[in-house]
């Protein structure tokens, strides 16, 4: 029988071999190749001290391929609670040094008592991805493993914020564990994101591609879509996180934290004054507005690389967290695509489900037209941001500060889809199309020279292209001027800050996929 202190003894070599995961040489492997280990990204994480580590000594059960002869305490993965800023989260950090960071059956059951945790508990998941994917070693029981993190993945959606950091290679599982998440962060050049890996491209389809272009973290952050955010590295990758959930609830039957101020509240911004350019056609920057009128001009843009034609991110107003969505003259005229409309809809519906009032800036051109788009569903892919902005509860206010076009004018948070205040700028232009085209279409074989086109389209401008009409009609409630738009915002926020609205009861809407 063991003394006291032989157990004592025993349980701290336990642990030991737990924190050692994979061992001193993969531990200064993983350092080589520019990665930290599981338990070093969890102490950046966290709070300092606050981590508390469950299934410590969990091991796997598999028999095959000599595996009864390779347990290691923990199995892969480090699990547990902590808290940032004070605030609890639930975490899992894969270690690569053990078995490729791989999911083995047990691994997974880890991973689904944090999430069954936050889920009762209400507080966010947050999952650190380092894994070669399902543990080959395993077969169908890392398989069945996966397919139950991903139905709480999504039964958790929307329930309490999930967040996804790619620290490694994931193929396979591991990406469809953090696709189904709300916010996916990536490490530039050492993290790496696919189904399937370019050798198996290259004996399928026959391409050649580097792991950096077919998975890296520009790849997902501006072409394909599938991340949010980048960081230089793993520690600013883990800062980010940290900073994003400071706007964000920890459940969806909590508000958004709010923030202690000294950015007065009433303050104007005399330089805005000129921020729209009198001509139509030239572009500015809308993030100049954003940036200007948020608390302490901190803008925390979310996919900032990604359709650049629609901003989307989180600021303070007065200390409230809110989502801001704006179309971005300065790329494409701010048209609205297909990506801008997926990436508007998804970045909508979060923040309807975390209780997150929504801020519009508009000036749209409309949809952009071609084959391309036509081709790619534009009609369904645009009615994503109808549908989302449709839906959503939360308060709602927008901005007009030049075009209102068409189809667009409608999508985004106008007042006949619930939006609460609509505000526009004396620039508005608010219109079925933009003159040119409206004046080609009404006078086609009518007009006889490029003089009397002009002098038409300067007619229809003086009719049409302002916020006049709008603000007779009551679709804008009042024309503000640009220097005061931070405190004409607080304002209606404040307004808007008991509103209750629920849509009809129904199992569920079927969003254009
Ligand atoms: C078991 C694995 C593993 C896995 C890696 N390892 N992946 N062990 N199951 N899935 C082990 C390796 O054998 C190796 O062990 C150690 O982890 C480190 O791996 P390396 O290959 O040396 O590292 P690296 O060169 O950095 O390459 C990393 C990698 C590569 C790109 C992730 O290991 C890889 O391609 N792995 C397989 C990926 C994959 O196809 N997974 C299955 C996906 S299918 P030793 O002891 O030799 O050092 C899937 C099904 C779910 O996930 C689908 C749901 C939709």
């Amino acid at each position: 029988m063991l003394t006291l202190d032989e157990k004592f003894r025993l349980i701290e070599e336990k642990k030991k071999q737990a924190e050692l995961g994979g061992g001193e040489d993969r531990i200064k492997k993983q350092h080589e190749t520019g990665k930290l280990t599981a338990r070093e990204r969890l102490d950046i994480l966290l709070d300092p001290g606050t981590f508390n580590e469950i299934d410590k000594l969990v091991v796997h059960r598999c028999t095959d391929f000599d595996m009864d002869k390779k347990k290691i305490p923990g199995d892969g993965v480090v699990t547990g609670y902590g808290k940032i800023d004070g605030r609890l989260v639930y975490v899992f950090s894969q270690d690569f040094t053990v078995f490729g960071g791989s999911l083995s059956r047990t691994n997974a059951n880890k991973i689904i008592k944090v999430i069954d945790l936050a889920m009762k508990m209400g507080a966010p998941v947050i999952g650190l991805n380092d894994s070669g994917g399902a543990r080959i070693q395993e077969g169908v029981q890392s398989l069945g493993g996966y397919a139950d993190i991903f139905y709480r993945n999504v039964m958790a959606s929307g329930v309490v914020p999930q967040i996804s950091a790619i620290l490694g290679p994931c193929a396979g599982g591991a990406v469809y564990s953090p696709a189904l998440t709300d916010f996916i962060f990536m490490a530039n050049h050492s993290s790496y994101m696919f189904v399937t890996g370019p050798d198996v491209i290259k004996t399928v389809t026959h391409e050649v591609v580097s792991k950096e272009e077919l998975g890296g973290a520009m790849t997902h952050n501006s072409k394909s879509g599938v991340a949010h955010f980048v960081g230089e590295d793993e520690e600013q990758v883990l800062m980010m996180i940290r900073e994003l959930l400071g706007f964000i609830p920890s459940n969806n039957m909590e508000d958004p934290p709010v923030k202690t101020v000294t950015d007065d509240p009433e303050r104007e911004d005399p330089e805005l004054h000129d921020l729209v350019p009198a001509d139509a056609n030239k572009p500015y920057d809308i993030k100049k507005l954003i940036v200007s009128v948020a608390d302490d001009h901190n803008f925390f843009e979310v996919m900032p690389h990604y359709a650049m034609n629609i901003v989307i991110g989180f600021m303070r107003l007065n200390g409230k967290p809110v989502g801001v969505v704006a179309n971005q003259p300065n790329h494409l005229a701010g048209v609205l695509d297909i990506d801008a409309s997926i990436k508007g809809a998804r970045f909508v519906r979060f923040c309807d489900a975390f209780n997150i009032p929504l801020i519009t800036f508009e000036d749209v051109p409309g949809f952009l037209p071609g084959t391309l788009q036509e081709f790619g569903g534009i009609i369904k892919h645009g009615a994503k941001l109808l549908y989302a902005f449709s839906e959503a509860t939360v308060p709602k206010i927008t901005v007009i500060t030049r075009k209102a076009y068409g189809g667009a004018y409608c999508v985004m948070s106008s007042k006949h889809i619930g939006a609460d205040i609509n505000y526009a700028f004396p620039t508005a232009e608010i219109a079925v199309m933009g003159p040119d085209g409206a004046v080609n279409i009404l006078y086609r074989n009518k007009i006889n020279n490029e003089e009397e086109k002009a002098k038409i389209v300067d007619e229809y401008k003086v009719k049409f292209a302002n916020p006049f009409k709008a603000a007779e009609l009551g679709y804008i409630d009042e024309i503000i001027y640009p220097m005061e738009t931070r405190k004409k915002l607080i304002r209606a926020l404040e307004m808007t800050e008991n509103k209750t609205l629920s849509n009809p009861p129904k199992k569920h809407g079927n969003i254009p996929l």
